[in-house]
């Protein structure tokens, strides 16, 4: 089976999107989104998105997810592959959110509101369960208690071999001080992994890289102790995005097991968001019953990152 995977995406910054096209002819079985489907903060715009009326914001994000669901090679791509998406800071509210505690501000309660109904509702479209309404109006984007996006599991099936599990986690309607997932969120993954099958490839769809050099990471939070200590019994790559780059990266345990993190940011973005050189990456993760291989393409080629492999038995990359 074979899963795309990359992040950070702007129909307002880079219309034209190549980036699906190139997708789509690979024939994935999956795609998944690993965070920043829309920039709610783009500095294009008069007011910052912290100053607008609630129902202002509102139309405001729904109007860049309508825009990116017409996006012409989007929409074929979605169409033609099961895809999943979580959500990172930039579609969750803005950069900094996390630093200013925004989940924790009262007069953020209606933002929140509204970008929850929102990303639940793109999520819908992707996933073929409901299309994005067209009318702002509409009551199924208007629930008092729109519920956070949350912690979800979609089991993939493999031909020929055991299914993946891939866990879709929300890492920003809990985030704060040093807390990325929250304690709820960690016991519901626990025992997603808990009650699959030994063996079972976990597949960890993560906004943020689990260790980097700088800026967001696993690593800042208590979270990083909790993922390496699961490590230590099931196998467990991350889908990362965020960085407006591909990347790789790997962080043993104290056992000498793995967390494997492949990145994938960048897909049709600027380094900046709307500033510096363009970026137009993905990921392609390749899994059969003995091995996975990552492989990351940056303006339809082979990028400078080589092409992991790892066995899935012993969960060691192979040279
Ligand atoms: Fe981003």
């Amino acid at each position: 089976m074979k899963i795309a995977f990359t992040s950070c995406f702007s129909a307002t910054v880079f219309p034209q999107q190549p980036v699906w096209k190139q997708i789509l002819a690979l024939k994935p079985d999956a795609l998944v989104l690993t965070g920043d489907s829309i920039y709610i903060d783009e500095l294009t715009h008069p007011t910052h998105p912290k100053a607008m009326a609630d129902f202002e914001f509102f139309q405001f994000v729904a109007a860049k997810y309508r825009r990116q669901l017409a996006q012409p090679d989007f929409a074929a791509l979605i169409a033609a592959v099961p895809t999943y998406a979580i959500w990172d800071d930039h579609d969750f509210l803005w950069n900094e959110s996390y630093e200013e505690k925004a989940i924790q501000k009262k007069v953020y309660a209606g933002l929140i509101r509204a970008s929850r109904a929102l990303f639940n509702a793109y999520c819908a479209h992707l996933e073929g369960r409901q299309r994005f309404p067209d009318d702002d109006s509409d009551a199924r984007l208007w629930d008092a208690n729109e519920p956070a996006p949350g912690y979800r599991q979609v089991i993939l099936d493999v031909p020929n071999g055991a299914p993946v599990h891939l866990h879709l986690t929300d890492g920003r309607s809990w985030r704060v001080n040093r807390t990325l997932l929250g304690s709820v969120q960690r016991t519901e993954i626990e025992a997603a992994m808990g009650a699959a099958p030994v063996g079972t490839l976990h597949l960890v769809a993560s906004g943020s890289v689990v260790e980097a050099h700088k800026g967001d990471q696993w690593g800042n939070f208590e979270d990083l102790a909790w993922l390496r200590e699961l490590a230590n019994k099931y196998c467990i790559a991350c889908l990362s995005g965020d960085i407006h780059a591909n990347d790789f990266h790997r962080i043993p345990t104290e056992n000498g097991r793995m967390v494997y993190d492949f990145t994938s940011s960048g897909a049709a973005i600027r380094r900046a968001i709307w500033a510096g050189t363009d970026c137009e990456n993905f990921g392609l993760m390749e899994i059969d019953a003995a091995t996975l291989r990552g492989q990351w393409i940056r303006f339809g080629q082979p990028g400078a990152l080589t092409p992991v492999t790892i066995d899935r038995l012993s969960w060691q990359m192979q040279a």
